[in-house]
């Protein structure tokens, strides 16, 4: 291995959001003396080489521009390429990568093994069902009325998910899945399960097996519009720290969650190397995983990664070097908010090759504006690429004040059809604290 070296080549692989800030975070780091990314985008290519003929997904094409750019670390971030086995294939050729191998990804990209694994070692959840046959799960549905949540088993890009109010949207559902094949051999297995009611929460948690180490807490939001109304989208805006998330509920995730999934892993004989994103419910029995990812989340990274004062690159390869216990974490005190401006009709159908203006007018505010879907197309101009474009993040020493001045910079950009959510983090009331 390489990685003992003072100064590195490091490769990023994907090209959105997430990847925009933890490029940025890498670049801050004086070990990193060369950043690729591939495929990268508009905003990444300021701070990073691009190689935008490189998919995220393309296992063979990383590797070789792994090899052939000497590149000594290599941070695969994305679902796909992590269930596909880069960070294996990586190692083969004697490459060191941040993100747990295959056989540890499979937390997120199945379902029916996630659930099956907290069944198995008493970690919290919702109670569930899993089906391979429609007229079983249909059958199921019926008898335990709703709401009730039908997931896709396999990766659906954050939409293979229906919280059904009704019987009828439940088996609706069902249908699209099982019968329509909204999602390939991804919904050709369903999860049904108990509808729980809480606040949500986003735990990242850093670990090389052996050590947990949680980031700031966040919370995401889904739904397209304010209020948390129309269609799941890959994310439109987070905040972090959460401050739903309270010490003791930090601690009941560590004690209950955390801890147990680590060693469940290491108990399969899947020990996880990279970081863990949990997705808690809050509820008034304590907390409960409503899912797994295997990687970083957008944009919720976007919020947390300028919150870490500690050197990020560091930080991954004390996981993959398996002395993340030798580390601790700095924390700016901060709040943070990242507000996610989008093509118009996004989730569903929108037009790329907008114009985009008023990037630069955000300087002056502090904000760090991370690119999703932009293409630079000469010095300084970029144009949409992407249905989520741009994530606004600013931070300040409270969350008021964050959200506030994320959306004073948000106001300076436009683009032909541009949308985004005016409530991100503003939801969260006291009311909000009683209802959990
Ligand atoms: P997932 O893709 O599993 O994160 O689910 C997407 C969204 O559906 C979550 O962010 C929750 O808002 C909601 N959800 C998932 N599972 C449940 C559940 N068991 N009870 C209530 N809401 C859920
Ligand atoms: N923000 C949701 C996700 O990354 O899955």
């Amino acid at each position: 291995m390489n990685v003992g070296l003072k100064i590195m080549t490091v490769l990023v692989v994907g090209g959105g959001g997430r990847e925009h800030a933890v490029c940025a975070a890498i670049k801050k780091s004086p070990k990193c003396t060369r950043l690729l990314c591939a495929p990268g985008n508009g905003g990444i290519a300021k701070i990073a080489e691009c190689f935008p003929t490189v998919s995220a997904t393309d296992v063979d094409a990383v590797v070789e521009l792994a090899k052939r750019e000497n590149v000594d670390y290599v941070a695969v971030t994305t679902d796909e390429a992590l269930a596909a086995g880069t960070v294996d294939a990586l190692e083969v050729v004697g490459i060191p990568a941040f993100g747990p191998r295959k056989n540890a990804a499979i937390i997120e990209s199945s379902k029916a093994f996630s659930k099956a694994l907290m069944k198995k070692y008493n970690i919290p959840t919702a109670k569930y069902e899993i089906f391979d046959e429609r007229s079983a799960a249909v059958e199921y549905v019926k008898s335990q009325g709703a709401p009730i949540v039908v997931k896709a088993d396999g990766l659906a890009l954050g939409k293979g998910v229906v919280v059904a109010q009704t019987v009828d949207e439940a088996i609706e559902f069902i249908d699209e899945l099982m019968l329509n094949g909204k999602f390939g051999a991804s919904g050709a297995k369903v999860v049904i399960e108990e509808y729980l009611t809480g606040r949500e929460v986003t735990a990242l948690v850093l670990t090389d097996g052996k050590t947990l180490m949680p980031l700031p807490s966040s919370m995401d939001h889904k739904r397209v519009y304010d209020n948390d109304e129309g269609p799941n989208t890959g994310g439109m805006g987070a905040i972090s720290p959460s401050p739903l998330y309270s010490r003791e509920f930090a601690d009941a995730s560590f004690q209950r969650i955390f801890i147990p999934t680590m060693n469940a892993l290491n108990a399969e004989s899947r020990t996880f190397k990279g970081v863990i994103y949990f997705e808690l419910m809050l509820t008034t029995d304590g907390p409960k995983v409503i899912e797994y990812n295997a990687r970083f989340g957008d944009p919720e990274t976007q919020a947390v990664l300028p919150l870490i004062k500690s050197d990020m690159l560091e930080l991954m390869l004390s996981v993959t070097e398996e002395r993340l216990s030798e580390m601790s974490l700095e924390l700016t005190r901060e709040a943070s908010c990242c507000v996610v401006v989008a093509s118009g009709g996004y989730p569903v159908k929108y037009d790329t090759g907008k114009k985009i203006s008023g990037i630069d007018d955000t300087e002056a505010l502090d904000a760090i504006v991370y690119h999703a879907g932009t293409k630079l197309i000469a010095d300084g101009e970029y144009v949409t690429s992407g249905g989520r474009v741009l994530g606004v993040t600013c931070t300040a020493a409270d969350l008021p004040t964050a959200i506030q001045r994320a959306y004073s910079a948000v106001e300076k950009i436009s683009f032909d059809g541009m949308h985004y959510r005016k409530d991100i983090g503003r939801r969260i009331g006291s009311d909000d604290r009683r209802a959990i």
